[in-house]
């Protein structure tokens, strides 16, 4: 015997980012008009940093609005971007009479909109969440896409589920409070946007990279908006990475290898520049971009207090070996993604943009590094 479970189905996971100053009330209003259905219990999800400075706003609106929300809170940084943070997640939810009837919204980072992202996915089978993104790593990336993961011992990301948000909501007003450090970082997916698909926004960077760090608003404004743009072109076309997304790793095969080597003292964005150095100094050596525009993608970092060479405490041999825990991988193989000069991709055949590098190949670049 034999049945068929038809099962297809159209599915419209659309969504809105909203950027502006202060976004607490258009939050609580577009809750009671519907956004995660009828849910009334919800679970904000943050870390400590970010606990003490913008949560009590955040509570004190959705309560307002009739909502019964409650905080989860998780040490801040990348190291809490685990399996045992979600375990933890879910379980204080639980035992809070959390159930399937709620949503979640994250409250913070990349950190904090990737594991809630995640957590909202698999709770109860899945329920609805909203990222609030309060740093620029977030704005310029990690909130707009539905990559959401936790790292593991051998790398970042490995386990998770592509899950998108109802709403993202980037709040430029919460950039005010972050460390030059965390600036720095978001601004190295901004150079990324800039080199895989924005000249535009590259030479906007090269004149007015300095205002980021004084929150100029106007400089705030223009990158949140063409770093949302960059990305959500390219997640409309290819939500599930099965070509296109992957220009959106531009730097990172490197940068994520480093991260995890350096046990993560350096953060996202300062690694993924020393990847984004990596693979603009291999594709000079395979004719992909000039000189001139490889040094430009240095100058622009260093302009963003972001390291273009590797520490010394890197293990040379520990970053090659970790190369090879990559997504991009295939048969084994290391795959890079390249720009073209600066604002395209190089395209290495129909839906390709990966290009086999062997060990030598980067091996070579990195002693240089
Ligand atoms: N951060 C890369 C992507 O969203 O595909």
């Amino acid at each position: 015997m034999n049945f068929n479970v038809k099962l297809k189905r159209v599915v419209d996971d659309s969504y809105d980012i909203e950027i502006g100053y202060g976004l607490y009330s258009r939050l609580a209003e577009d809750l009671k008009a519907g956004l995660v259905g009828s849910r009334k219990r919800l679970a904000v999800i943050t870390d400590d940093t970010v606990e003490k400075l913008y949560a009590a706003q955040m509570l004190e609106k959705l309560a307002e609005a009739g909502f019964k929300a409650e905080l989860f809170v998780i040490p801040s940084g990348e190291k809490s971007k685990t399996r045992q943070m979600k375990e933890f997640l879910e379980d204080s939810m639980l035992e809070k009479g959390f159930r399937r009837d709620c949503a979640v919204i994250a409250l913070g980072g990349g950190v904090v909109t990737d594991l809630a992202g995640f957590t909202a996915g698999t709770f109860g089978r899945g329920v609805p969440f909203v990222n609030y993104a309060t740093t620029l790593l977030a704005a310029a990336d990690a909130s707009v896409g539905g990559k959401t993961a936790v790292d593991t011992p051998l790398a970042t990301n490995l386990i998770g589920m592509f899950n998108q948000p109802k709403k993202v909501y980037i709040d430029i007003s919460t950039w005010e409070t972050l460390p030059d450090e965390q600036i720095s970082s978001g601004l190295a997916e901004t150079i990324k946007h800039g080199c895989l698909g924005d000249e535009q926004l590259f030479e906007y960077l090269e004149k007015n990279i300095e205002k980021v760090f004084d929150c100029d608003r106007e400089v705030c404004e223009y990158i949140s908006q063409h770093n949302c743009e960059v990305k959500y072109k390219v997640v409309m076309l290819d939500e599930r990475e099965s070509g296109l997304r992957e220009v959106l790793n531009l730097g990172h095969t490197v940068g994520r290898a480093i991260e995890t080597v350096s046990d993560y003292k350096l953060l996202h964005g300062q690694a993924v520049a020393i990847g984004l150095c990596a693979q603009a100094r291999l594709g000079e050596r395979l004719g992909f971009i000039s000189k001139e525009n490889v040094e430009r993608v240095e100058r622009l970092c260093q302009r963003a207090k972001l390291p273009t060479k590797i520490p010394g405490y890197i293990d040379r041999e520990k970053l090659l070996d970790k190369l090879y825990t990559d997504k991009k991988v295939r048969d084994g193989k290391l795959r890079f993604v390249f720009q073209k000069q600066i604002g395209q991709m190089v395209c290495f055949g129909e839906n390709e943009y990966g290009r086999q590098v062997s060990r030598e190949e980067i091996a070579e670049i990195l002693s240089e590094m």
